[in-house]
C-alpha cells in the first residue's frame, strides 16, 4: 500500500501557529483550504476550536475523526454494564475484583489507535499505558487526552489513569517494564458498508493499511505480561500465529482471545 499523502490545513486566526507547529513536528506540508481538500492529498489534519481532527479526501472513506473522550457513544459504551463488556471480561478485571485486590490492574495497550478501548479499560478501573507508533494517530490521541482532562468529571477521572507513549512496541518493549495485562489490537479489514460507529476505524485503516507484522508479537507480549495477553481478532479470523487461546469472548464482529501466562 502506498503511503498516504497528508497535509496540515493552516486555518485562520489564532489557530494558525498551532497548525504550523504541528506541521513542523510531523514534517508535513501546510496547505490552504483549497489545496488541502484537493485530490493532491489523501488526508488533512487541522486544529480548530474543537481540537485536532483528521479529514479524509478519499471517496470511500470521506469524513473526519477526532479523539473525543467526552463523546456520548464512548461514554454510553463505558457506562453500559461495564463489567459485562467482552474486553473487560477478557482482561480479567472481574476476577481481580472478586479477589478484592486493591491495586489497579495495569494494562499496556500496545496498539492504541484512537483510544476507545483504552478509555473503556480506564473507565472500568484499570491503569492504562497507551502505546502508538503512528505519529498522526499519536497527535490525535494527545489532543483527545488534553481535552478529556478538562472535560466531564467521569472523563477526567478516566483520563487521569491513561498514560500515552509514542513508539513501536517492537522497539520500545525493553524500556517498558511489565504489566498485568498486554492488549494487542492489530488492524483487521473493515467492510465499507460497516456500521457508523466503526467509521473512524475504517478511516484509520485507509491511513495506515492492514497490519503486516512478521514478528511474533504474541510471544513478545507474553514475555512482558504478569497475568495474560488479550488479542482482538475479527470474529472469523484464524488464531493469531495459529496459537490456540486459553479462553475467548465472542462479540458480533470481533472476539477477544486470551492467553494466560503460565
Ligand atoms: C486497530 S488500531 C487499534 C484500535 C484501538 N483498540 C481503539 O480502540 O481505537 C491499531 C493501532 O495500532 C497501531 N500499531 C500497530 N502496530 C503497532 C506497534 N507494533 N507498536 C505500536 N503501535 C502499533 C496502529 O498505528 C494503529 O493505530
Amino acid at each position: 500500500m502506498k503511503r498516504a499523502r497528508v497535509a496540515i490545513l493552516s486555518g485562520v486566526g489564532e489557530l494558525i501557529p498551532q497548525n504550523l507547529a504541528l506541521a513542523e513536528e510531523l514534517g508535513l506540508p501546510m496547505a490552504s483550504k483549497f489545496d488541502a481538500m484537493d485530490r493532491h492529498f489523501d488526508f488533512y489534519l487541522h486544529y480548530d476550536e474543537k481540537g485536532l481532527s483528521l479529514h479524509s479526501n478519499l471517496g470511500q472513506a470521506l469524513g473526519a475523526v477526532r479523539v473525543n473522550f467526552d463523546n456520548t457513544a464512548l461514554n454510553r459504551r463505558s457506562k453500559d454494564s461495564l463489567s459485562n463488556q467482552n474486553l473487560i471480561k477478557a482482561v480479567g478485571l472481574k476476577q481481580k475484583q472478586k479477589q478484592k485486590q486493591k491495586q489497579k490492574l495495569s494494562v499496556l495497550d500496545a496498539m492504541t489507535g484512537l483510544g476507545s478501548d483504552a478509555f473503556l479499560l480506564a473507565c472500568a478501573g484499570c491503569r492504562v499505558t497507551m502505546l502508538e507508533r503512528n505519529e498522526i494517530v499519536f497527535s490525535l490521541l494527545r489532543d483527545g487526552l488534553l481535552r478529556g482532562s478538562k472535560g466531564l468529571p467521569e472523563t477526567r477521572a478516566a483520563v487521569a489513569e491513561m498514560m500515552l507513549l509514542k513508539g513501536d512496541f517492537l522497539e520500545k518493549n525493553d524500556e517498558l517494564g511489565n504489566f498485568d495485562v498486554l492488549y494487542i489490537d492489530p488492524m483487521f479489514p473493515i467492510k465499507r458498508n460497516t456500521a457508523r460507529s466503526k467509521k473512524p476505524m475504517y478511516l484509520l485503516q485507509q491511513l495506515l493499511g492492514e497490519a503486516q507484522e512478521e514478528t511474533d508479537l504474541l510471544s513478545l507480549a507474553l514475555s512482558k505480561a504478569r497475568d495474560r495477553v488479550v488479542v482482538k481478532r475479527a470474529k472469523r479470523s484464524p488464531n493469531y500465529n495459529n496459537r490456540k487461546p486459553d479462553i475467548n469472548f465472542k462479540g458480533t464482529s470481533s472476539r477477544y482471545d486470551v492467553y494466560l501466562v503460565r
